[in-house]
């Protein structure tokens, strides 16, 4: 049976669109059935639309306490009966009330090797800042679960990319995404298969 899958995210959605196309061309035996981002106005959504994917803002800000806002997403994430939650470059911390209901079954992709250059302030152009102000010979991309720390969760792939003399953030970035775009299908399928021998 197909599992049900919700993508995180709060930019550009480019991994979403991957995760949808290897769910669609049965590289995955699982539907994205949900997009959930922490902010409106944002490229993700409108990819989602596209994609005729179902998506919902769900912000923080919004709800007057941290329980109300994790209330709202575990309702949610019941009404569409998701088994895995993939976080795609989703920015905000996932409230703990739904980390600890949700054990297992939420991963992340992070754009760089894995316990180096994550946790807090580690996202996005930074990280490839901080590999490249330490010239380090090999970035890449890993795929972790989620705990109630950020990058913390154990790893499920990694896959490494050269850094080269000549790059830039914006090339390394877009090198890493390139793994990225690689791995997280096939780590999705791994926790799948781990999950339905649960
Ligand atoms: C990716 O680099 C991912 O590793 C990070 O956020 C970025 C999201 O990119 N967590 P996109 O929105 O999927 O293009």
């Amino acid at each position: 049976m197909e599992s049900r899958l919700a993508v995180w995210a709060s930019g550009s959605g480019s991994n979403l669109e991957r995760i949808v196309a290897a769910c669609r061309n049965k590289e995955i035996p699982a539907a994205v059935v949900l997009v959930i981002s922490d902010r409106a106005w944002i490229l993700v959504l409108e990819r989602a639309a596209k994609l005729l994917l179902p998506s919902q803002v769900v912000s923080r800000k919004n709800y007057e306490s941290e329980d109300a806002h994790a209330q709202a997403l575990l309702e949610l994430l019941k009404k569409h009966q998701i088994d895995l939650i993939c976080l795609a470059g989703y920015l905000a911390k996932v409230p703990d009330k739904v980390v600890r209901a949700y054990q297992g079954r939420i991963i992340n992709i992070h754009p760089a090797l894995l316990p180096k250059f994550g946790g807090k302030g580690f996202y996005g152009k930074n990280v490839h800042e901080a590999v490249l102000a330490v010239k380090e010979k090999e970035s890449g991309a890993t795929v972790h679960y989620v705990d109630e720390e950020y990058d913390h969760g154990s790893i499920i792939l990694q896959k490494k990319v050269p850094v080269l003399p000549a790059d830039t953030p914006e090339t390394l970035a877009q090198r890493v995404h390139q793994v990225e775009y690689e791995i997280y299908p096939q780590a999705i399928k791994l926790v799948l298969e781990k999950l339905a021998r649960r």
